[in-house]
């Protein structure tokens, strides 16, 4: 493949050398293809297949993977939905649920907003399956990031960007200070771009709403505000920016005063070479932990292409950059969730989801209002809690001149029985603890709380 037309846009310089080496050789899939239409006997497929009767007792004439007999005791799935290799890229049918997903989850009205609508349809890859939003948020560093080269992100993130990033891959990640009175400090967002695009051609971000560790998520102002800021950088740059948006509790806000949707749409929108790539899965969504089944959606620009074939071919030179990526790690992902999640969307269907989960997210907001509400009063000035809307946690911070947050946690530990997650970075300026209250029960976080207060007295 020789990638004409993402060479055109702004996308193929961006590739870090990896990304642009990258790509899925048709050998096996053209032979393969070719042998499904063309042949009458065909001895390409890598997997083993036979007639059920000749390996199971009382098995059918049916042509069927080889498989053992037990598994069948284990699941409703069909033998097909569960044994056989999925295509490299993720199930055809799970990836069309997915896209229409992604269109209701933008929250578009397609009575007043069809040309959004339309835009939002046309303009976006067909997501490509992962396994889980780590292997995404992998996949797309590998595209973007060349050693040494720097992403964007705020001191407050998931600790695995760092391992992802800075261990694995050996870029870097520029830090900024998240908040600044209280407030996402856009301005500190602004100052990193404007420093890393003095040496780099592209500029990456990842940013993710609500945020891990923090539960931070934007009003409309401060969204607003960061778009305009990212549109007006870009601008007077003149160099593409990245953004990662890692939307994996996408769901879970909480607040009215905060956004209620990922910022990838609105960025989406936009004219200007603010390209979004969103990266959200079943994790927290369906509340499939283990079922490792994330995505990647590209956001691509009206004025990138000329025509409807470019606009497919660029689609198609995407998909096989990232498809190159998943044969070359993982091959394919999870055969037997891509299948249950299909039947939820054929069986439980969008809105039967949506509600069920309801039950869920109504839960947790009770929590995130308790713990909140609890946490306000405590009297102490050594902390400050962060602001936060949604997500699983809230993160409250330390006086590092009074408390180390390892030290806190272990106190907190030993003497009051209570679990949480230090995250002590002095050079990120980062001293605090991450409560996880998506997995302590309502009735037990006033007691969490008191014994959070009395180890903070003990200083
Ligand atoms: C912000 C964030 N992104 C990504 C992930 C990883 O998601 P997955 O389990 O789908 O790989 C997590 C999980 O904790 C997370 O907190």
């Amino acid at each position: 493949m020789e990638f004409e037309v993402t060479k055109k846009t702004p996308l193929y310089n961006a590739l870090s050398e990896q990304g642009k080496r990258i790509y899925l050789p048709q050998g096996i899939f053209h032979w393969s293809g070719r042998a499904k239409k063309e042949a009458e006997i065909s001895g390409t497929l890598g997997s083993a297949f036979g007639y059920e009767k000749d390996f199971i007792e009382g098995g059918s004439s049916e042509w069927l993977p080889l498989y053992l007999e037990d598994i069948k005791n284990f699941t409703k799935l069909s033998i097909k939905e569960i044994v056989p290799y999925s295509q490299v890229s993720g199930l055809e049918e799970l990836k069309t649920h997915w896209k229409k997903w992604l269109i209701k989850k933008s929250l578009y009205n397609k009575d007043f907003e069809l040309d959004k609508l339309n835009r939002l349809e046309n303009f976006t890859t067909t997501p490509l399956v992962t396994s889980g939003l780590t292997n995404g948020i992998f996949l797309c560093c590998s595209l973007l990031l060349n050693p040494e080269e720097f992403i964007i992100s705020p001191n407050k993130r998931w600790g695995n960007y760092d391992n992802i990033i800075e261990k694995l891959l050996g870029a870097k990640i520029k830090s900024f200070d998240f908040f600044i009175e209280e407030k996402f400090n856009i301005q500190g967002l602004k100052d990193a771009i404007y420093e890393i695009a003095k040496n780099q051609e592209k500029i990456t971000l990842i940013l993710g709403f609500p945020n891990n560790p923090t539960g931070y998520v934007p009003s409309k102002d401060e969204m607003e505000e960061l778009v305009y800021m990212l549109k007006q950088s870009q601008k007077d740059l003149s160099k593409p920016i990245f953004v990662l948006v890692d939307d994996a509790y996408e769901p879970y806000i909480f607040s009215d005063n905060a956004i209620k949707r990922s910022i990838f749409y609105a960025l989406h929108e936009i004219e200007e070479d603010v390209i979004p790539i969103k990266l959200d899965g079943i994790t927290k969504e369906m509340l499939l932990y283990g079922g490792r089944i994330g995505f990647i959606t590209v956001g691509l620009k009206p004025q990138w292409v000329n025509s409807e074939e470019e606009l497919i071919a660029l689609k198609t030179e995407l998909t096989n950059k990232l498809s190159g990526l998943v044969r070359t790690t993982i091959s394919n992902s999870n055969h037997f969730y891509q299948a249950l999640v299909i039947k939820l969307f054929k069986d439980v269907g969008m809105e039967g989801l949506i509600q069920k989960r309801d039950k869920v997210t109504n839960l947790l907001k009770k929590r995130y209002e308790k713990i909140n509400q609890e946490l306000r009063k405590i009297d102490n000035s050594n902390i400050s809690v962060d602001p936060n809307a949604g997500g699983f946690f809230v993160f409250v911070n330390l006086n590092p001149n009074k408390i180390s947050a390892n030290q806190f946690a272990d106190h907190l530990l030993r003497k009051y029985k209570v679990g949480v997650i230090p995250i002590e970075k002095h050079n990120n300026n980062i001293n605090g603890i991450r409560i996880a209250y998506c997995s302590i029960d309502l009735t037990k976080i006033p007691e969490f709380v008191k014994r959070f207060n009395l180890a903070l007295n003990d200083y």
